[in-house]
Formats: structure tokens, C-alpha cells, sequence
């Protein structure tokens, strides 16, 4: 279990420290008193040395028996356990924050302001099959995140998940005033960047809208009428040198891919400068995503960035058209809901072919049976009916909570630097 491993991280370093001082300060007595060697203190020697060896032996058996119960990480590594793959518990000490202390939660995810009543949907814990994900405690977390940028990369989805985050650790912060927006700007559906200073720690969690990551244009004059814009596939969206100086980097991509958002409004795909009128919105998106792969490779500095991808945040929209949004009050049994596999698949793909380690938080069908997550009728301005978007707090805090329960294991080691 991870909460075993974090305590045996003090334990371990609290057992070398308690039986190393006595006997330090045991030869220190010994050479300032004694002149002559005495068989007493050849006796004390030796008991010295069975002990340091002794030491030596139970530190390296206690970490070498602890290892096998860690979240050492994620699919892939043997005997690892998959964090994924598991159900939501019900946990009364959920959930982690109230949006309503949170000036970083926006409204219109905040469900139990916009009217909702029933609270269930707050106290689930997800509880991978074959271990524990240790609960988040923000003092610790900030306390690790020291110095450090995280950066959230993608859509609403990566807003939702960035105040998710902020929110988590502002419960851990003595004087929340300190914490401040760098651009004293209020959180809004467009905006570009956000970015939240928390000062006491020296961390900035950041966000950027770029829903494709690739970068859009404008069309070539010569194209076709119904050309309004263009996405180009081989080109990382222009904001891009913003993302590299980060200690953690999260994306997403997905919930713009589709006809709706992208051939009715006029916008059509271009790779090297070449319209592609018939491109299927699958091979764009893999396109898209060799594009931010190769990006990776060449322009983050994977000693110091842990980088993650997102995968697609199941919606629940029912009904013969799509268009009703039932909100439940308790997660569905079976899994549902559009899961967006054809994107899963391409970034599974894209992902394993990458020269360089990034890791692939599959968040897919830990929300496919949170039908009662969604903001429903919940929204604000309360007009829109919203089965794609969820409740803070809510199902991201568990994201966040994973990313922090492989970085604070696994991949903690190689960011200390
Ligand atoms: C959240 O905080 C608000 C404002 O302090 C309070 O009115 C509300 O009861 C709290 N909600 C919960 C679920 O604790
Ligand atoms: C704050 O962190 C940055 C790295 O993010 C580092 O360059 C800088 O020296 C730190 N400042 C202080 C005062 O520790
Ligand atoms: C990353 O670390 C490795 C091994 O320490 C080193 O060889 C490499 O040059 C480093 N890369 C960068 C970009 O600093
Ligand atoms: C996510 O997990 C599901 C279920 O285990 C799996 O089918 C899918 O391939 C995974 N996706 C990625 C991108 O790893």
C-alpha cells in the first residue's frame, strides 16, 4: 500500500539518525577519556560495527520488501500496480475542498452553489484495484512543489483540473490572501493563461488554453469559400515556448476534435501549408498528436519536466440526439457514456512509439461510471445543460490526486533536482 510507503520514507530516515547518534557520540567518550584500550572497549567496538551492519541489513530489507507494495507506477513496469484499473469507494472524508472558500474555484462549476442539493456525488474515493492511492495532503505536497512550475496544457478540461488542483492546496496554505492570479485576472472561459502564485512556496501552477494543441490560421486566400480557418497539424500552437520551463506538464486534447467545433464553423486542417479538405478528424488528431509528440522529444528537457497526457474525460450526454443530460445521484453501475476510445487508442499509440518517458493518465474509464458528476443543470449563468463538464470538488481532485501519488513515488526521484 502507497500509505505504508510514505511512512516507511520516515522511517527510514528517522531509524539511521536514532541508531547512529548514540553510537557516534559513544567513540567521541571513548577517545576523549579513554588512554589505555581496554578489552571493554574493543567489546564496544565491535557491538558498533554488528550494529551498523545490522542497520545496514534491516534498512535494505525493509526498502526491498516495502518496494513491491508501492505505486512504483504505471502500466508497463512489472509487477507495478495499475492505478487505472479499480472503482470509486465511498468515503466520508471526501470531498478534499469547498469551492465556496476557493476564490480559484470558478462559479460555474461550483454545483452545490448553483442549487444542487444532494451530496453524494462529493464522497467517492477512487480506489485502484490492487493498491491505494495515498489520500492528498497539501502541506506535504506544497512543501515537495517548493520552487517548482506546474504547468496544465489543453481544454476546459485542463481549467477544470488546474482550480481543481489549486484548490487542493490552498487547504494546505496558513495565509490563503497570499495566494494571487500573477495577472490579477478573474477566471474566464477564453483566457489564454492564468497563472496562481502561491508566494510562501515559491510555486506558480499555471494554465493555457489551446484546445488543439497545434495552431490555428487563418485560411489561405485562395481556398475555398467555406474555408474560415485552418488548424495547422505540423505546427505546436504558437504559444508553445511557454510550456518548456516547467517542472510538471499536463495535457489534453480531445473535446474539440469533432465535426461541430471544427467543419461547421468554417475550419478545415492544413499540414505543410497543403489544405486537407477530406482529412478524417481521427487521422488529424493523430497527426496532431506526432506533432506534440516530436515537440516532446526535441523541446523538453525531461531531466527536470515530468510530462503527462490526459486522456479523454468521458461525457453522458442521452437521449436519440445527444442533447439530455441527466445528472444522477449515484455513480452509474456499468460503464458509459461517449469514452472517446478512437482518441485513447491514437494517444496509446502515439505515446508508446515516443522516444522519451511521458505518462499517460488514463482518467477514461475512471469517469465513464461518474454519470452523477457532471454539472447537469448546475451551471452558471445557469442556462446551459452540461453532461461533458464536471462538479468541483469532484472527480478531477482524483486526477490530481494520482498525478501527485506518481510523482511523490515514482517519478518524485528523478524531479528532486
Ligand atoms: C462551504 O462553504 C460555504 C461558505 O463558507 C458554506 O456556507 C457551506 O456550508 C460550505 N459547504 C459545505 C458542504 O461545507
Ligand atoms: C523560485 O523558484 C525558481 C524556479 O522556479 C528559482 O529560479 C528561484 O531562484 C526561486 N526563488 C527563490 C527566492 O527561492
Ligand atoms: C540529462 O541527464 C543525462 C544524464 O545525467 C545527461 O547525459 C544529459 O545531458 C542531460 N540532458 C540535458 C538536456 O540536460
Ligand atoms: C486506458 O485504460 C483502458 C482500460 O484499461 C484501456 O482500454 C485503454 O487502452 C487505456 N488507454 C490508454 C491511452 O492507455
Amino acid at each position: 500500500m502507497v500509505s505504508g510507503s510514505f511512512s516507511r520514507s520516515t522511517s527510514i530516515r528517522l531509524t539511521p539518525r536514532s541508531v547512529g547518534s548514540p553510537r557516534v557520540s559513544s567513540h567521541r567518550k571513548w577517545w576523549a577519556h579513554g588512554p589505555s584500550i581496554s578489552a571493554l572497549a574493543v567489546t564496544f567496538f565491535l557491538v558498533s560495527i554488528v550494529l551498523v551492519v545490522g542497520c545496514v541489513l534491516y534498512l535494505y530489507f525493509v526498502r526491498y520488501l516495502n518496494r513491491e507494495n508501492l505505486v512504483s507506477g504505471f502500466p508497463g513496469e512489472a509487477d507495478a500496480c495499475d492505478v487505472f484499473d479499480g472503482s470509486w469507494v465511498a468515503d466520508g472524508t471526501y470531498p478534499l475542498y469547498n469551492s465556496s472558500e476557493c476564490p480559484f474555484a470558478e462559479r460555474g462549476f461550483n454545483c452545490l452553489a448553483n442549487g444542487r442539493k444532494d451530496m453524494d456525488y462529493l464522497k467517492w474515493r477512487w480506489k485502484p484495484r490492487n493498491c491505494d492511492v495515498p489520500k492528498f495532503n497539501a502541506p506535504d505536497v506544497l512543501e515537495w512543489l517548493r520552487g517548482k512550475r506546474v504547468v496544465f496544457v489543453g481544454d476546459s478540461m485542463s481549467r477544470t483540473q488546474w482550480e481543481s488542483f489549486i484548490c487542493m492546496l490552498m487547504t494546505g496554505v496558513r495565509d490563503p490572501q497570499s495566494v494571487y492570479e500573477v495577472n490579477g485576472n478573474q477566471i474566464s472561459k477564453t483566457i489564454r493563461f492564468l497563472g496562481v502564485r502561491f508566494p510562501d512556496f515559491n510555486l506558480s501552477v499555471e494554465f493555457f488554453r489551446s484546445v488543439f494543441l497545434v495552431q490555428p490560421g487563418l485560411p489561405p486566400w485562395h481556398g475555398p469559400k467555406r474555408v474560415h480557418s485552418t488548424l495547422k497539424l505540423d505546427k505546436m500552437d504558437e504559444i508553445n515556448g511557454k510550456w518548456v520551463d516547467s517542472d510538471v506538464l499536463i495535457f489534453n486534447s480531445g473535446h474539440w476534435w469533432t465535426p461541430s467545433k471544427l467543419f461547421d464553423m468554417g475550419c478545415y486542417f492544413q499540414v505543410g501549408g497543403t489544405l486537407k479538405l477530406g482529412m478524417p478528424i481521427n487521422a488529424a488528431f493523430r497527426t496532431a498528436l506526432d506533432t506534440w509528440a516530436l515537440w516532446v522529444e526535441k523541446m523538453v528537457d525531461m531531466n527536470r519536466t515530468h510530462v503527462f497526457f490526459r486522456t479523454f474525460e468521458p461525457s453522458h450526454w442521452s437521449g436519440s440526439n445527444q442533447k439530455l443530460c441527466e445528472v444522477t445521484e449515484q455513480p452509474s453501475s456499468e460503464l458509459k457514456g461517449n469514452d472517446g476510445s478512437e482518441f485513447g487508442d491514437i494517444l496509446a499509440d502515439v505515446t508508446e512509439r515516443m522516444r522519451v518517458p511521458v505518462t499517460v493518465l488514463n482518467v477514461t474509464s475512471m469517469g465513464a461510471s461518474r454519470s452523477d458528476a457532471h454539472i447537469g443543470i448546475y451551471s452558471h449563468p445557469s442556462t446551459i445543460l452540461d453532461c461533458s463538464h464536471w462538479c468541483l470538488p469532484g472527480v478531477p481532485d482524483a486526477w490530481n490526486e494520482l498525478v501527485f501519488s506518481y510523482l511523490l513515488t515514482d517519478g518524485w526521484r528523478k524531479m528532486v533536482r
